[in-house]
């Protein structure tokens, strides 16, 4: 599938996402350093380190130095350290997109107005005097512009009750005011590019729990008629930023739409079932992205449901293997299992599609 010659590839963040890229990398013939400030982060098992905050332009400069192509596994990099050590071609990625998806009101920008698709009606906000004569007859959602993660920065508004927390975020930072869509699944779509082509995965079903992703299910449970209109949407926002590597694509698909919400320019969590259910996975495709070669068309196996095993989900999950031995366990080595922590993941396939949704919920999780 690769390239026979071998490169030197510099990831920025070791934690899952960073492990499994180095795995894919590795398999094609490659060689991995990861950036982390922790020593023995996941992708400490499979690459070289720098340990080092993100932000230690020496550490990025060193980086740089000993690597043919750079990537990183999450958004909050510093766009200014990177853009000062880099040098051409060397981030195929670009910080344009770095600095897009970390912030939410040029990412909504973007997606309304250069990508030219449907997002929920938004305004930006730089005080409460923005948020003052707000419409009740609608729920909206205020969200700070930057720094937000798994639903924290937010406040749903739907009465004068909750003014007085929305008035405190929006007096304490730039926000960005959102209609609440009344969407009937929340859906995900990955696409890879390699700076000219794009390559596009099944549609995802996601289903979280607090505000963290619990379930995916694949393909989403939505007519045919949606999930094209939803891969279209997510190759049209990939090709507006000539892509290099992958991307993912969150959605929310109403009873006859699909409204985007938000965009991750890296592989993504709902999209892990890949590994085993697609014959190139979303890190395979991001590796083979970065590095300019051709990318193939993705293949859906079998439908398949992905479960989060979060830390308190540690003795269900093994319990669950001894039952379920034909069930794909990965564990990312990460040593605390802490309460909500991403310690791993389940994938499961099915002849059924109709009993997918249901598998695994003996687990409880
Ligand atoms: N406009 C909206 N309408 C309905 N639900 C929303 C809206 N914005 C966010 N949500 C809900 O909140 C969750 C987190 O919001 P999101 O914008 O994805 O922020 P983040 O994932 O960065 O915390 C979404 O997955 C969705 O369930
Ligand atoms: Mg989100």
């Amino acid at each position: 599938m690769s390239s026979t010659k071998a490169k030197m590839i510099g990831i920025i963040g070791g934690g899952q996402l960073g492990q499994m890229m180095a795995i894919s990398a590795i398999y094609m013939g490659h060689k991995v350093v990861t950036l982390d400030p922790t020593a023995d982060c996941p992708a400490s098992r499979v690459s070289d380190m720098i340990v080092a905050a993100y932000d230690d332009v020496e550490a990025l400069r060193e980086l740089a130095e000993r690597c043919d192509v750079l990537t990183y596994e999450f958004e909050n990099v510093d766009a200014d350290g990177l853009d000062a050590v880099v040098k051409d071609h060397q981030l195929p990625q670009g910080t344009d997109l770095l600095r897009i998806s970390q912030n939410r009101i040029f990412e909504k920008n973007f997606l309304a107005k250069k990508a030219g698709v449907q997002v929920a009606p938004y305004k930006v906000v730089t005080s409460s005097l923005d948020i003052e004569n707000l419409d009740f007859s609608k729920t909206h959602v205020l969200k700070t512009a930057t720094g937000g993660y798994d639903g924290h920065g937010q406040v749903v508004i739907t009465s004068a009750a909750d003014l007085e927390k929305a008035n405190q975020l929006a007096n304490s930072c730039e926000c960005v005011l959102e209609e609440f869509v009344d969407f009937d699944l929340e859906i995900s779509v990955i696409v890879s590019g390699n700076g000219q082509d794009i390559t596009v995965f099944p549609v995802q079903e996601n289903i979280h729990r607090n505000n963290i992703l619990s379930k995916t299910i694949v393909p989403a449970r939505i007519s045919d008629e949606l999930a094209k209109k939803a891969q279209t949407m997510a190759v049209q926002i990939a090709k507006k930023l000539d892509l290099s590597g992958t991307l993912c694509v969150e959605m929310f698909a109403t009873a006859d739409d699909i409204i985007v919400n938000e965009i991750a320019p890296r592989p993504h969590n709902s999209g892990h079932y890949s590994i085993e259910a697609c014959d190139f996975s979303q890190f395979d495709t991001h590796i083979l992205g970065i590095l300019g070669l051709p990318l193939p068309d993705i293949h859906l196996h079998q439908p398949a449901v992905m479960l989060n095993v979060l830390g308190q989900h540690m003795e269900k999950a093994q319990a669950y293997m001894q039952e379920n031995p034909s069930a794909h366990l990965h564990l990312y080595g990460k040593l605390e299992a802490k309460h909500n922590r991403k310690m791993g993941h389940i994938t499961l396939f099915s002849d059924e599609p109709d009993t997918i949704a249901e598998m695994g919920e003996g687990m409880d999780f």
